[in-house]
């Protein structure tokens, strides 16, 4: 099946985070082959082991910007971490300064961490009977 085919965005804008690999890059391609432009963002740093697994690149984040150019429309790419308030607005005002304005946003950044259940609800003062 090829995702986004059946859909006409054209002329529009979406901003996909955590595109530079997964399941952000595969919307972001998705979005261009429905007629979208398109902004991608990662926090584009491999990691610093705070987290469970090692996060994308910035040559990822290309790769996407590479893979949306490829279908004939625009992309730019750009580092934010979401979870800082500061990048997340200078994100917006990259977006709205390199292709004016904004029409779909995906918020895909993030990652999976597995814990036990019965421990995390614990920690979060959510009775859990499990
Ligand atoms: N794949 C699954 O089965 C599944 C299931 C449930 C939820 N999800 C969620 O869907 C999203 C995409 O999943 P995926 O499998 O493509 O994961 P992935 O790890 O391949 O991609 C996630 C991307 O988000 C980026 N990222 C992580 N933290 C970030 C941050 N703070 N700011 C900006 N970018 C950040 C990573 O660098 C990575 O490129 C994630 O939010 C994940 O939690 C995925």
């Amino acid at each position: 099946m090829t995702y986004g085919a059946g859909m006409d965005l054209t002329g529009k804008v979406a901003l996909v985070t955590g595109a530079a690999r997964g399941l952000g890059r595969a919307m972001a391609v998705a979005l261009a082959r429905a007629g979208c432009d398109l902004a991608v963002s990662d926090i584009a740093q491999s990691g610093d082991g705070a987290t469970p697994y090692a996060l994308s690149s910035r040559d990822d984040l290309a790769e996407t910007v590479r893979a949306v150019e490829q279908l004939g429309r625009r992309a730019v790419g750009t580092p934010c971490d979401v979870t800082v308030a500061a990048d997340v607005a200078k994100l917006m005002a990259f977006v709205e300064e390199q292709l004016g304005g904004l029409d779909v946003l995906i918020g895909n950044a993030g990652i999976v961490a597995a814990r036990r259940w019965r421990r995390w609800t614990r920690r979060c003062g959510t009775a859990s009977s499990t």
